[in-house]
Parts: structure tokens; sequence; C-alpha cells
């Protein structure tokens, strides 16, 4: 079966187990399937929503499939047809849970490693994961909601303001800080985008 996105490294494709419908995640290194093994691992039994881990094998994990729309679809969709905030307050706090319950932060918070299922946010994804700060974690969610394109948006800049409320609500940093982290994530985005179009011109 076709893989579910081929731009990534990893490759996550569809399969059909005793258990149900379930994904084979494969990754570049045995080490970062260990490290997102691990974090299935301090999320279950926490109450916290995500994929069930199956199946653990050296390079791949089989995780039970989840069915929703993804979060650059979903902002995409309400650019066109409102905003409705409440899947954001979900995913917020989604990531607030997943923060308080591992002790990590995901470290890639980029939309595509949030699904909106049954009306709630789960997060995927977790070989990044690592100890860090939670404002710079909410600080890079908010500059990946404002870049998606068309960037800076009424929508997006509402978006990114309830993230920073909330950032500052939890404590986990003031308005000033998370603006200067905020910045910095928006400028390593850019810089990042700036280095695919030279890379794929070449
Ligand atoms: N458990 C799952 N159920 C359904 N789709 C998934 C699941 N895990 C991953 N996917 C899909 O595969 C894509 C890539 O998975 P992800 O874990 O983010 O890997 P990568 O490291 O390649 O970004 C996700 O954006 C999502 O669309
Ligand atoms: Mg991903």
């Amino acid at each position: 079966m076709k893989a579910i996105d081929d731009r990534r490294l990893s490759k996550v494709t569809p399969i059909e187990t005793p258990y149900g419908p379930a994904v084979e995640k494969t990754f570049v290194s045995a080490e970062s399937c260990l490290r997102e093994a691990d974090v299935y691992r301090r999320m279950e039994g926490s109450g916290l929503r995500c994929a069930k881990l199956l199946e653990q094998k050296e390079k791949s994990l089989i995780l039970s499939r989840l069915f929703g729309e993804d979060y650059v679809s979903l902002l995409a969709r309400q650019e066109r047809e409102g905003l409705d905030l409440h899947p954001w307050h979900s995913l917020l706090a989604w990531t607030i849970s997943f923060y308080e319950i591992t002790g990590l932060i995901q470290n890639d918070m980029n939309l595509r490693n949030f699904l909106f299922c049954d009306s709630e946010a789960v997060g995927i994804d977790f070989e990044d994961c690592r100890e860090g700060d939670a404002g710079g974690m909410l600080a890079e969610l908010s500059a990946f909601v404002l870049l998606y394109d068309p960037p800076m948006t009424e929508n997006k800049t509402c978006i990114a303001g309830l993230i920073r409320d909330r950032a500052m609500e939890q404590r986990y940093c003031t308005e000033e800080s998370f603006g200067k982290m905020q910045e910095e994530k928006l400028r390593q985005l850019l810089e990042r985008r700036r280095l695919k179009k030279i890379s794929r011109a070449v």
C-alpha cells in the first residue's frame, strides 16, 4: 500500500492487523525508533489521547491507525470556511498535557504532526522529543501556524494570540519572552525554507 506521506524521511504505511487498522512507521535509524517507542510508553495509561503502540521492531513501529484531519488541512479549511477556535483549544490542551505527562517537548511542532480526530486533537511523531522549554515549544507552534500559506492572515494571527495567551496563563513565559522566541522560530523557519528552495533549484 502507498505510504501516507512520501516526502518525509520516515515512511508511514497503512496496514491491516488482527487488532484492526494500523500503520507501520519505518524510521531511518534504530535510535529514532527506540526514542519514539519510549515516548509511547510514557503516554500509555496516562489518559492522554494517542495511537496505541501495537508492535515494536528494530527500525519500525506498528501503531493503531488514527482517522482524522491533519491540522495543515484544518487550518487551510478554516481560511475558506471561517475560524473555529475549538480545534486550537484542543491542540493546546493536548500539547500541555503531553508536556506535563512525559516531561518532554515534541520539538517538531509542524501541524502535520497533529490530527483532529472525533473533535479532539491528537499528537503523532515523537522521534525528535527531548527535554526542553514548554514556552519555546508553544512559540514554535505559533511560528508554524503563522507561516503556512497564505502567511500572517487574520485567522493565523488570532490563533497565534491564543497560543501566546495560553503560554502566559501556564506561566511558561512572559509576553516579551514569548515574542522573542516566536521571532527566533520564524527566522529559523524562513531560513530553512530559503535553503530548501536553493537546494531544489540546484
Ligand atoms: N497512527 C497514525 N494514524 C494515521 N496516520 C498516521 C499515523 N501516524 C502517522 N500518520 C500519518 O503519516 C504522516 C507522517 O507521520 P509522522 O509520524 O509525522 O512521520 P514523519 O517523521 O515522517 O513526519 C503524518 O503526518 C500522518 O498523516
Ligand atoms: Mg511528522
